[in-house]
C-alpha cells in the first residue's frame, strides 16, 4: 500500500480539525511502511485507532458546540461509529483489510461528510 498524501482539497477549513487529519495521515503512513512481520504493527494500529475515537470526539463536541443541524449531526455521529466498529471487525480478519478500507473511507469522509462541516462553519449562522 502506498502512503496517503495530503492535499489542498482535504482542508475543511478548520485549523485544529485539519490538523487531526493530517495526524491520521501521518499515523495511517507509518502504518503502511512497515514491512509485514513488524512487531510495532498492533501497537501502531492501536495508535491509529485510539487517534481516531480521540479525533470523532472531538469533531462530534466542535459540531455540538456550533449548533450543527441535528439530523446531519446524528448521521455524522453514526458514521463515525460504524467506521470504527467495522475497522475493528476488519481488523480481526487482517490489518492489511482494515488499513485498506480504512484510506478508503477516510478520505471519502473528509471529501463529504467532514466538509460539509467547513461549509457550515463558514455560513453566518446563529
Ligand atoms: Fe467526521
Ligand atoms: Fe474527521
Amino acid at each position: 500500500m502506498t502512503p496517503l498524501a495530503w492535499k489542498p482539497q482535504y482542508a475543511i477549513r478548520h485549523e485544529t480539525i485539519d490538523a487531526q487529519h493530517q495526524n491520521l495521515f501521518a499515523l495511517y503512513n507509518a502504518m503502511v511502511v512497515l514491512p509485514p512481520e513488524s512487531v510495532d504493527r498492533e501497537r501502531l494500529m492501536d495508535d491509529l485507532c485510539e487517534y481516531g475515537l480521540f479525533h470523532f470526539a472531538e469533531e462530534e463536541a466542535l459540531m455540538r458546540s456550533e449548533n450543527y443541524p441535528k439530523a446531519a449531526f446524528e448521521r455524522h455521529c453514526r458514521s463515525h461509529k460504524l467506521f470504527f466498529r467495522t475497522v475493528q471487525r476488519l481488523r480481526s480478519q487482517s490489518a492489511e483489510t482494515a488499513l485498506a478500507f480504512f484510506r478508503e473511507w477516510l478520505v471519502r469522509h473528509i471529501l463529504g461528510e467532514d466538509q460539509d462541516i467547513g461549509h457550515f462553519l463558514e455560513r453566518p449562522h446563529a
